[in-house]
Parts: C-alpha cells; sequence; structure tokens
C-alpha cells in the first residue's frame, strides 16, 4: 500500500489547517459558550471549496478526493468541530447523495446553487422515534396528483438554521415497510414548514441543531430522489460515506487533544519536573498516540476504497466506531493531564471532550456501527 499523498491532497490539508488556525481559533471558545453559529466564516468555507470538495467539477464542485476530504475535515475539526460538521453534512450527506441519485433537473435546481456558494443544505432522516431504528419513520409523503403532502416531525438536523434546501426522509407507502420510503428535496420557505427551537447541546454547541416540522407540505413530484420506494437506501448509501466524514471529524479532535497534552506536559512542572518526565503521564501519552494512529489508518483506508469504488461500508462504519472511541478515550486522558486546567474552558481540552461524545451518537451511534460491522463480517 502507498501510504503517501499526493502534492495536491498536501496542499488542501495545509489550506484547511491554516484556515483552521487563522479563522476558526479565534472565537472558538465564546461561539461554544454562547452558542453562536459562526455563519460568515462557514460562507467563506464555502467560497474557499471546503463545502463542494468532492463534488463534479460540471456542477460547480471542486471534484477533489475523498481523501482530500477527510484530510481538510481532519485539520478543521482539531480546531473547530463545530464548523467541521456543517462542512461533513454539506459534502457526505447533501452534496454527494443528489450528485448520484438526483435527476438532472433536481441537480441544476439545487446541487448547482449549493455548490457555487449561493445555498446550503441539511439532511433529515431522523425522528423523535425513529434515531436508530430509521426504518420507522412517522414522517409521511401522500401522493396527489402531481405533489406529495408532507406531515411530520424530524429531530437533531444539523444545519438546519442554514440550509436552504433539506432532504427529507418519509414514508410514502407505509403498507410496504422499508421499500415505501422516499427521499425529497424541501424548500425551506414552503409553505407547513417550520423550523423548531435550536436543541442546548452539551457539545458543538457553535453548530445548531433543530427540529423540523412539517404540516401539509407540498413537494412537487420531480422533487423526489430516484425511483419510487429508493428513500431508504438512498440514506443508508450516504450514511455510509458520511460516517467516514464523521470518522474524520474523531480524529481531528482526537489529534487536537493529543497535540494540546504534548504542548502542555512539556510546559508544566510537578515535584520538580516536566510532567512530560513521569511516566504516569508518558505512558497515557503513548497510548493516545497508537490509538490516534490506529485510527487515521481506519479512517484514511475507508476514503481511500471510496476513492478506488470498492466496497467501503465495513471500512468507513469500522473507521466510525473506532475513531470516535478513541476520540472520547483520548479526549478524557487529555482532560486529565491538564488536571485543573482541563476541567476550565481556556483550554479547550474539556469542549474536545464534549464534542467527541456527540461522534459516539451522531450518523450512527457506536452501537449501530458495531451492528453494521457484525452483519458484514457474518454474512
Ligand atoms: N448500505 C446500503 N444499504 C443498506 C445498508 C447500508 N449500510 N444497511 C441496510 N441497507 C439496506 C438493506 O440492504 C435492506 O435493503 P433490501 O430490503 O432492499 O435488501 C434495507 O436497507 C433494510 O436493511 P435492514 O433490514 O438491515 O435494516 P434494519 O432495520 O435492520 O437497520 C441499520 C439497519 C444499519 C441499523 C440502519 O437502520 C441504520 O443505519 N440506522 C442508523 C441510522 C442513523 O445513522 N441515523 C442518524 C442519521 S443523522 C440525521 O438524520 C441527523 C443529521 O443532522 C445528520
Amino acid at each position: 500500500m502507498d501510504f503517501s499523498f499526493t502534492d495536491e491532497q498536501l496542499m488542501i490539508k495545509q489550506a484547511a489547517r491554516d484556515f483552521a488556525r487563522t479563522e476558526l481559533l479565534p472565537g472558538v471558545i465564546e461561539r461554544d459558550e454562547k452558542e453562536i453559529q459562526p455563519v460568515e466564516k462557514l460562507k467563506k468555507m464555502q467560497e474557499m471549496g471546503f463545502m463542494s470538495m468532492t463534488a463534479n467539477q460540471k456542477y460547480g464542485g471542486e471534484g477533489m478526493d475523498t481523501v482530500s476530504y477527510i484530510l481538510a475535515t481532519e485539520e478543521i475539526s482539531k480546531i473547530d468541530a463545530s464548523s467541521a460538521v456543517v462542512m461533513s453534512i454539506q459534502n457526505s450527506l447533501v452534496n454527494w447523495g443528489l450528485e448520484q441519485y438526483a435527476s438532472e433537473e433536481i441537480k441544476q435546481k439545487y446541487l448547482v446553487p449549493m455548490l457555487t456558494g449561493k445555498a446550503f443544505g441539511a439532511f433529515a432522516l431522523s425522528e423523535p422515534e425513529a434515531g436508530s431504528d430509521a426504518t420507522k419513520q412517522r414522517t409521511t409523503a401522500v401522493e396527489k396528483d402531481d405533489y406529495y403532502l408532507l406531515n411530520g416531525t424530524k429531530n437533531w438536523i444539523s444545519n438546519a438554521s442554514i440550509a436552504d434546501y433539506f432532504i427529507v426522509i418519509a414514508h410514502t407507502h407505509p403498507e410496504k415497510g422499508h421499500h415505501g420510503i422516499n427521499a425529497f428535496v424541501v424548500e425551506k420557505n414552503w409553505d407547513g414548514f417550520e423550523i423548531g427551537p435550536k436543541e442546548n447541546k452539551m457539545g458543538l454547541r457553535a453548530s445548531h441543531t433543530h427540529s423540523l416540522m412539517f404540516t401539509d407540505v407540498k413537494i412537487p413530484k420531480e422533487n423526489r430522489i430516484g425511483d419510487d420506494g429508493f428513500g431508504f437506501k438512498f440514506a443508508m448509501q450516504s450514511l455510509n460515506g458520511g460516517r467516514i466524514g464523521i470518522a474524520a471529524q474523531a480524529l481531528g479532535i482526537a489529534q487536537g487533544a493529543l497535540d494540546l497534552s504534548i504542548q502542555y506536559s512539556k510546559e508544566r512542572k510537578a515535584f520538580g519536573k516536566l510532567i512530560s518526565q513521569h511516566q504516569a503521564i508518558a505512558f497515557k501519552l503513548a497510548e493516545m498516540e497508537v490509538r490516534t494512529e490506529a485510527s487515521r489508518n481506519l479512517v484514511y483506508k475507508a476514503a481511500w476504497l471510496k476513492d478506488q469504488h470498492k466496497e467501503y461500508n465495513l471500512a468507513g462504519a469500522s473507521a466510525k466506531y473506532f475513531a470516535a472511541e478513541t476520540a472520547m478515550f483520548v479526549t478524557t486522558e487529555a482532560v486529565q493531564i491538564h488536571g485543573g486546567y482541563g476541567y476550565v474552558k481556556e483550554y479547550h481540552v474539556e469542549r474536545l471532550m464534549r464534542e467527541a461524545k456527540l461522534t459516539q451518537i451522531y450518523e450512527g451511534t457506536s452501537e449501530i456501527q458495531q451492528i453494521v460491522i457484525s452483519r458484514a463480517i457474518l454474512q
């Protein structure tokens, strides 16, 4: 296997790193505390191409590979995972699915504006009673003459406050089980579409998460993505790639916490020497390094498999599972290494720990990844 990167991949990694340090780091603690979503900075990320990385150039995308996207996500997540999640949802769960499966008309109408910096998107699958158990969609899209009538509620929708277009999953023929589910593009200004209050989250507080309420929203028939009944498969395929993005986010959070811990342990003295010279700390750092690097290998491999058009479902779920568990482990150890300073906001690691927790939950909990992994190896 070739473990080296192309010049272009390295350039993108460096550009993301520079942007994160100069543009996102200032104010990151305050934005987290006060739940301020940095819309202008997100628009700048859009202008720089971070929101359209892997999409085809013919629609206005950057035409980059998944590895480049993952390298950029990792760098942004080290500094500001709230901005990284906006990027991840847009690239993996919105752009990718539309490009792969939507009609040319939908691509021109919705994908092109998002890829050319005029709009943002969101992905709405989860419901109050259908989070992990995603086939149990209660939202319905009843077929009428030339439209579908959408009713229901979606929960925990990232990007909801900035999105112009929403990919909404709903049941059209409940009697057909998951084969009766469809995916649609819904515009935020349509009658009957209401965005609920912002969730007061533990972490990723500068990325706003809302519920969505639909009351008799009319969706033109041409806004359905793919053939009738393709919606569940569409959602699963989108999540297969989305998991690699969140795995890269978890990797960035872990590496960010490790970097801060190395730096701190080389500055802080206790019992007459730097704490890095105490085995109690050095062994922790060694464990954090090995687990982070192991995550990196899984994440990059999953991205590489996707680029090679090889099967990446097992690799993506494995990467998401291990990187999220590692991020939780590494950030918890980082807080411990920082002692009392780790528990206050100025040192960043308590924020990283709160961010890590969400990577074990969203776009499929760690337990869902274990289901996907075990099914893949047992089939
Ligand atoms: N890739 C492609 N197809 C898949 C698939 C995958 N990973 N997993 C299942 N499918 C297909 C199956 O092949 C099957 O299709 P057929 O009947 O045509 O053969 C169909 O989907 C149903 O499969 P299962 O019977 O295996 O389904 P299940 O009910 O046992 O559930 C699951 C499988 C993996 C647990 C799935 O429900 C799942 O991934 N759940 C987690 C959902 C999730 O991640 N939710 C968070 C979304 S994030 C969000 O909405 C908010 C936001 O802001 C992003």
